[in-house]
């Protein structure tokens, strides 16, 4: 395994409008048969395309750090839904992709469990989802923002939210208001896991990046012998 995945999370992005037609469809034959049937399975156009896009970054991404054919890679899902690497060996790969309107991304590193979400900043957002699921303390902070900010800090809880639960592999079987972010300045924010959870909120780090004015991210990665890895941002291209 190339040191790079021992130490380090690898965060690869790709903006859609980066990838024409004829990439895609390069993409689409990275892609394994049930793969393909659930691609044509998608009724709206947009998430038919994010699919393809996260799935075809997601095998082209692995393979730049183990020699395997992007085509080789085998996954399977967890009772939730979270996919992971089960052929042609595991090699302690993890990782876990996401997707917005004009952006798809994916998290890569070895032996810890790493959460992603990213979100496109010009979504309408109902703060009142925070007022109903998110945990006081976060509602607190919400409220006590700017006006003009509220958005944006909303936004920074539900990609720090979402990054967790998907680090856990759990998804909304979580309860949100379960665990709570502070959102110190300066600081990397960090979490609070109830105890009900049986976590322990010190062993997650979390980071954050805003790509242009348009999108969003956060990334949960979990510490692994006392050590938290370095989180490395490159912006793909399709390179077939
Ligand atoms: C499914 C879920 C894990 C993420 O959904 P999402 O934010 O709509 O979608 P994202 O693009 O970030 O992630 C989807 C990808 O996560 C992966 N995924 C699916 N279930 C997962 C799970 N339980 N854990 C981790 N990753 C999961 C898959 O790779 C999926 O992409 P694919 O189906 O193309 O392979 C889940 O959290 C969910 O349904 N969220 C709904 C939104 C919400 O209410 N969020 C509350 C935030 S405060």
């Amino acid at each position: 395994m190339s040191t790079p995945l021992r130490d380090a999370v690898q965060l690869w992005y790709l903006h859609e409008h980066d990838v024409d037609d004829v990439q895609a469809a390069a993409y689409l034959d990275l892609l394994t048969a049930d793969e393909v049937e659930r691609y044509h399975r998608f009724r709206c156009e947009s998430a038919q395309r994010q699919f393809l896009l996260a799935r075809g970054l997601l095998r082209s991404t692995l393979s730049r750090y183990v020699p395997v054919d992007p085509q080789a890679w085998r996954f399977a899902t967890n009772g939730h839904g979270k996919p992971f690497v089960v052929a042609p060996q595991t090699y302690g790969l993890q990782f876990n992709v996401s997707h917005t309107r004009g952006m798809v991304c994916c998290a890569i590193t070895q032996d810890r469990d790493v959460g992603v979400d990213v979100e496109w900043l010009d979504r309408r957002v109902n703060l009142g989802i925070a007022d109903r699921y998110f945990a006081p303390s976060e509602v607190d902070q919400l409220r006590r923002a700017p006006q003009e900010e509220q958005q944006r800090v909303f936004l920074r809880f539900w990609t720090l939210k979402e990054s967790y639960i998907k680090a856990r592999g759990l998804g909304l079987a979580i309860p949100l208001s379960d665990f709570w972010f502070d959102l110190p300045e300066n600081h990397p924010p960090s979490v609070t896991v109830a105890a009900s959870q049986n976590d322990r909120s010190d062993r997650w780090q979390f980071f954050e990046q805003e790509f242009t004015s348009k999108h969003r991210l956060a990334v949960a990665v979990e510490e692994r012998h006392g050590r938290f890895p370095e989180v490395m941002c490159h912006r793909a291209e399709v390179c077939i």
